[in-house]
């Protein structure tokens, strides 16, 4: 990583709302054809940091870099950055050759470039031939991808996503997933992400930065907060997890990483559910006062009965 070119740089960066809410002492460096995505709940800051890179928001202290230049001086407009909005990010008096084209007729960009740029960045989101209708006669998925369209025509140095995907159904969010993917590593485009979805967080990101009240918990690749999670916070936001009291310590582990046995275990309990998911079987086990979820396979669950006392192994776990 270290050889790695910055492309963004946040350096001790605080934002306070005239009420005292705000981000605090933020530092992050994002490296050129990264996706970071900044991942925490409602009210956490993710949208302030956000809009402070776009400059929608003046910072109250600190400094943003791009390619080692200042920007916090810069007018969203003038800066190297394009931003995509949770939602109405179209003009819908406009058709969708307009909303594309806007950015560079302005810049006063010759309309056969223009018209070349326009279908260009409709196949790159599949949406070829799209140009005459209008927002309104287009999907809320396919309006996004315009939206994304609209802001790489500018060609920005770095993307800004907010929550772009959140308006959408499951399924339509997994596939914009999985096209973001595609056409960032296309175009090799630096990406800021922010998203309150973990889920969506694990799959699009090479690194996440989980945040918790205006500061940051832990930053690290999805693999490596998943498995190392830095604080309780963090193991219980990623992915499912027991917490169990021991000799007056917390454990988390993680129901995959919970065997049943007949012999010894870490813990005792009884068996009280047995739910086939499909491929998994999950079996929530009352230990004392704590129900302990686990994830077993077909043949281990068939010996189960509920109600039989069971020992629980933990594979791994971590001590908070
Ligand atoms: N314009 C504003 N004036 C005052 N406080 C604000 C303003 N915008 C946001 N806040 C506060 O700052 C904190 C962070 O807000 P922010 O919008 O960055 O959160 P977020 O992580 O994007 O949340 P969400 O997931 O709901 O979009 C919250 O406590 C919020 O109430
Ligand atoms: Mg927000």
């Amino acid at each position: 990583m270290a050889d790695r070119t910055v492309k963004l740089e946040i350096r001790d960066m605080t934002k306070h709302y005239d009420n005292g809410d705000g981000v605090e002492h933020i530092n992050l460096k994002i490296y050129e054809g990264e996706i970071v995505t900044m991942l925490g709940p409602s009210g956490c800051g993710k949208s302030t940091i956000l809009r402070t890179l776009g400059g929608f928001l003046d910072v109250s202290d600190g400094d943003i870099l791009i390619d080692g230049k200042s920007i916090i001086d810069l007018p969203p407009e003038k800066r190297p950055t394009a931003m995509v909005f949770q939602s109405y990010n179209l003009w819908t008096h406009m058709t969708i050759y307009e909303n594309l084209a806007f950015g560079l007729k302005l810049r006063k960009v010759p309309k056969a470039t223009i018209d070349e740029e326009v279908k260009k960045h409709l196949a790159l989101v599949s949406m070829s031939g799209c140009e005459k209708k209008y927002p309104t006669q287009l999907s809320g998925g396919q309006q996004q991808r315009i939206a994304i369209a609209r802001s790489l025509m500018l060609k920005p140095s770095v993307l800004l996503l907010d929550e772009p995907f959140s308006a959408l159904d499951a399924k339509i969010r997994q596939q914009m997933r999985e096209e973001l993917k595609k056409i960032q590593s296309e175009l090799g485009i630096t990406v800021v992400f922010v998203t309150h979805d973990q889920e969506e967080a694990m799959a699009l990101s090479h690194r996440i930065v989980v945040m918790n009240k205006g500061v940051f918990e832990q930053v690290g690749a999805p693999a490596e907060i998943y498995d190392e999670p830095a604080s309780k916070y963090v193991a219980s936001f990623i992915g499912e997890m027991n917490f169990v009291n021991k000799d007056g310590k917390t454990i988390a582990v993680r129901p995959e990483d919970v065997s049943i046995t007949q012999d010894i275990g870490d813990i005792n309990g009884t068996v009280r559910t047995i739910m086939i998911l499909g491929h998994y079987v999950e079996v929530n086990v009352q230990c004392g006062d704590t129900v302990v979820k686990c994830f077993v396979d077909r043949e281990q669950s068939d010996k189960l009965t509920v109600g039989q006392a069971v020992h629980l192994k933990f594979a791994k776990y971590h001590v908070f």
